[in-house]
């Protein structure tokens, strides 16, 4: 009995691509905050005796799938925990809480998931709680991330960080431990921009909420890139993968003042897609050149420290030239595995824009296009029940989850419907 338990794990670890990496640290993203790390040690499932509960979530599954011929009742997969602001007014939270399960079945009935996603989902005042809001600029909408990125072995042999809803999907014998929630979503209830299904039509500057939260549980399950300005803040120039260290205490790793240890600029598992329009290579070789800055596992006395070092390297010439590439139209795409066609990302905002730069597609390319989703603006005045006005006039395709974005999830490795 035991030795057949050992023989699936080796055998399921044989059959896996994805091997969590020897560093038992992850990285949490908070929606209004800086970056931390979290010691997340690997967890057997094996070990746990889960395999069987899993036999029995996958049989249940199965039953499920047979009495839902209407695509509808599967948003059982994503679970909302709805938080309300208590200054909202009961109706309003009730929208609000239909339109986060609403966008949920979307999702659940596009993708093919096998173990169920946590979303923490709060509509809030954001002004104080979360953000300071400054008087006379606009309100932020809202946000939502992986709750937890994860260092795993890719099948290139490469340490990629793997957002927790995805590494869930692989069902591994052996994981990076899981945060309790699998995405964050945060919107603000003080805001007049979002329409809710039932309320009179939509004006002419409003975003119906569903869309809204559609695109971000998409961000969510993944679509985020990486490469961004971890050096200069204040003033974006030279864009990395997340430069990743290890902590001797992770949980103190906002003191920037004690020893680090340099493990790698390390990309999200978008990024592996990630390529040059101009020869179609990857990106993962540019990371790579980073990565021979200095030895993987170096030790800084401090973060000054490894700036330093690396603004002085020979290797940094290449973080400039992508931050020309990030805000140059054209210049970055997502290479689509299953047959190559180039999916441009979003390199037109100047100036560059963290967070809309790159983790979008290319707003002309795919505005009146069934993918306009994943555009970094929301579509004005525009309902999920009629997409028409967006989508290039196209009755016949009804989810707001284009072709494209699906198979860019799909690559990421989400297993999605196919629709007869
Ligand atoms: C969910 O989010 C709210 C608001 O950010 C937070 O107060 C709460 O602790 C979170 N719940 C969990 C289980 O993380
Ligand atoms: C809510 O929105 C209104 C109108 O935009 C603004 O005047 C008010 O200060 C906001 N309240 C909070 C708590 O953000
Ligand atoms: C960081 O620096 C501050 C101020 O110099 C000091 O008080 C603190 O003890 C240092 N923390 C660590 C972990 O070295
Ligand atoms: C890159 O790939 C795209 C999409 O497959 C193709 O149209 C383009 O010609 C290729 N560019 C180069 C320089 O090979
Ligand atoms: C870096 O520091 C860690 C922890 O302090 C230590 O275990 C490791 O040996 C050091 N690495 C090198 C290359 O000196
Ligand atoms: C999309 O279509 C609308 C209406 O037909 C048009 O006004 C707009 O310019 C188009 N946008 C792009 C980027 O092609
Ligand atoms: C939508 O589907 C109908 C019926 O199959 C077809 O006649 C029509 O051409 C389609 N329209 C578009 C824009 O594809
Ligand atoms: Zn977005």
């Amino acid at each position: 009995m035991h030795k057949y338990l050992v023989f699936i794990t080796l055998l399921s670890l044989l059959l896996s691509n994805h091997i969590p990496s020897t560093y038992s640290q992850c990285i949490e993203t908070p929606l209004f905050g800086n970056l931390r790390y979290q010691n997340c040690p690997s967890v057997d499932e094996v070990s746990k005796g889960s395999i069987n509960d899993k036999a029995k979530g996958i049989s249940s599954s199965l039953v499920d799938d047979n009495n839902n011929n209407n695509n509808n009742n599967n948003n059982n997969m994503i679970q909302i925990l709805f938080n309300c602001d208590k200054s909202a007014t009961p109706e309003l939270c009730n929208k609000a809480n239909i339109a986060f399960n609403n966008a949920a079945t979307i999702v659940s009935n596009t993708f093919d998931l096998k173990v169920p996603l946590i979303v923490n989902a709060s509509f809030v005042q954001l002004c104080g709680a979360f953000v300071k809001c400054l008087a006379g600029q606009p309100s932020p909408l809202g946000a939502a991330a992986p709750s937890r990125f994860m260092p795993l072995n890719d099948d290139d042999g490469i340490v990629r960080l793997y957002p927790q809803a995805l590494v869930k999907q692989f069902q591994l014998p052996k994981h990076p431990q899981f945060a309790p929630i699998d995405i964050n979503a945060v919107f603000n209830s003080n805001s007049s921009t979002f329409w809710f299904r039932g309320d009179p039509p939509i004006g002419k500057d409003q975003v119906d909420f569903e869309i809204v939260l559609v695109h971000e549980f998409l961000h969510g399950l993944g679509f985020v890139n990486s490469w961004d300005d971890y050096i200069n803040l204040d003033n974006p120039s030279s864009l990395t993968p997340n430069p990743s260290f290890l902590f001797v205490n992770p949980e103190d790793s906002d003191v920037k003042n004690g020893t680090i240890t340099f493990t790698g600029f390390q990309e999200y598992i978008l990024d592996k897609f990630l390529v040059l329009t101009k020869d179609n290579s990857s990106t993962t070789l540019i990371t790579n050149k980073l990565n021979q800055f200095t030895p993987i596992s170096t030790n800084f006395t401090d973060e000054k420290d490894f700036i330093t070092a690396f603004t002085k390297s020979p290797q940094y010439i290449e973080t400039t030239n992508m931050f020309q590439n990030s805000i140059t139209r054209g210049t970055l795409a997502i290479r689509l595995p299953d047959n190559g066609d180039n999916v441009l990302l979003e390199t037109s905002l100047v100036p560059y824009k963290p967070g809309s730069t790159l983790s979008h597609v290319d707003f002309n390319t795919f505005s009146n296009t069934t993918d306009f989703l994943m555009r970094f603006k929301a579509p004005r005045q525009a309902i999920l029940d009629d997409l028409t006005t967006i989508n290039g006039n196209d009755p016949n395709y009804t989810n707001p989850i284009g072709p494209k974005t699906i198979r860019i999830l799909q690559a990421l490795g989400y297993v999605y419907f196919i629709f007869t």
